[in-house]
């Protein structure tokens, strides 16, 4: 059975949500699941905005069908073929005999490295920055922004509605719960963490390219945002671009500190410990610690985005970093995080190396300012442990 929400005059929201699904790109937990948004106008053409992934797609159908209600489907839009969107190609096309898929060039080399089926440049319309499509009442421009986050990624700018078709940007991990608008539940309460966590583990390496993309939206009128996940904003969409104008520049949102430990028998953690308690003795109130163990490095890189300071406390392990700790660095170092206040803390039985190869794993981020000293723990904190630990306390406290 059919479930579509009417979203505007002419547009249809026929996705879906996945609450099965346990990790996103088969990496990140999404405990809260994830929707996969597709749009359908109904204009003298139709035009559907992407497909869906397979887990959702028998829904997409349906509802699909449904909203046409008998008449064809004229156009397939794809603004990204990652397959979390574009799975269903091949079903539709077999569906909708006369159905034109509307991509850029390189999505459409991307359909055939992704499936079999044949010369399909009859029933493709390549189109090209600012190329636009009259649908009858509606006129679609089509916005290229690469590396958002993929190379043949666009966008579409309804101009008859002000509604931008934004891809993967201003998306957000989270099912839909019924509610498809951003102003019809507490988003900073209970989306923005999920939304902050998406864009930067997903996005987050592209910075430069989403502040192209932004440009290009800011000389639009935007009334809506339609993105390929997550919900739909028709309100206080500024707030929201303030949000992208931060992460996508690597602004830290909030001064706060962020202490990662990566500890074995707890004496690490111990240190980490009398850290955050130090910090917060001296009226830091923003403090965030995460065991690497026990925590998806998603949700780490994702508050490294959002606060001014990280600390990282790690043993040395096989005369290197310990593992969780060193994927979660590898992980911020592939996002490309910057300016950034950071610290090391080490530990080490017999030799502990741990910070210098921490910070080398770092070394390329931009403008990352990092403070000394570095408390150096060798098997457990003693007094002049403690005597370390305050004096990075108080290096922190400075910098803030
Ligand atoms: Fe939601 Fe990059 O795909």
């Amino acid at each position: 059975m059919q479930n579509t929400r009417k979203i505007s005059q002419d547009l249809y929201w026929v996705g879906g949500s996945d609450r099965r699904i346990a990790l996103f790109e088969n990496a990140y937990p999404v405990p809260r699941g994830v929707s996969y948004n597709s749009y359908l106008l109904l204009d003298e053409k139709t035009v559907l905005f992407d497909t869906t992934d397979h887990a959702v797609s028998r829904q997409l159908f349906e509802n699909v069908a449904a909203v046409l209600n008998g008449r064809a489907l004229d156009y397939l839009v794809i603004h990204h073929m990652e397959p979390d969107h574009c799975s269903a190609i091949e079903d539709l096309l077999l569906r909708y005999p006369t159905l034109q898929l509307v991509c850029t060039a390189k999505a459409a080399a991307m359909i055939g490295q992704f499936f079999e089926l044949g010369d399909l440049s009859a029933r493709t319309v390549v189109v090209n920055e600012g190329d636009t499509l009259s649908t009858g009442h509606h006129a679609l421009t089509f916005v290229t922004a690469p590396m958002v986050h993929w190379p043949e990624v666009m966008l579409t700018y309804d101009t008859t509605d002000k509604i931008l078709f934004s891809a993967d940007a201003f998306g957000s991990f989270g099912a839909m719960n019924g509610n498809l608008f951003a102003d019809e539940v507490d988003y900073a309460a209970e989306w923005l963490e999920d939304s902050r966590r998406y864009y930067t583990n997903i996005v987050g390496k592209y910075g430069v390219q989403v502040q192209a993309a932004l440009k290009k939206a800011a000389g639009l009128e935007i009334k809506m945002i339609c993105p390929l996940h997550g919900l739909l904003w028709r309100e206080n969409i500024g707030w929201l671009l303030e949000k992208y104008n931060a992460w996508s520049t690597y602004t830290p949102e909030e001064k706060g500190v962020v202490i990662a430990y990566g500890s074995i028998y707890g004496n690490t953690e111990n240190a980490a410990n009398i850290l955050a308690g130090m910090l917060a003795e001296r009226g830091v109130r923003n403090i965030h610690m995460y065991d690497v163990s026990a925590t998806h490095p998603s949700y780490i890189l994702s508050d490294a985005f959002r606060f001014s300071h990280v600390v990282f406390a790690s043993i040395t392990y096989n005369s290197g970093i310990f593992t969780n700790m060193e994927n979660l660095l590898h992980d911020i170092a592939a996002h490309n995080l910057q300016n950034r206040t950071i610290a090391f803390l080490q530990n080490g039985s017999w030799a502990a190396t741990s910070a210098k190869q921490m910070a080398a794993v770092l070394e390329k981020l931009k403008n990352m300012t990092v403070l000394e000293p570095l408390p150096t723990l060798k098997s457990s904190v003693k007094p002049a442990q403690v005597e370390e630990i305050a004096a990075l306390a108080d290096a922190i406290v400075a910098s803030m």
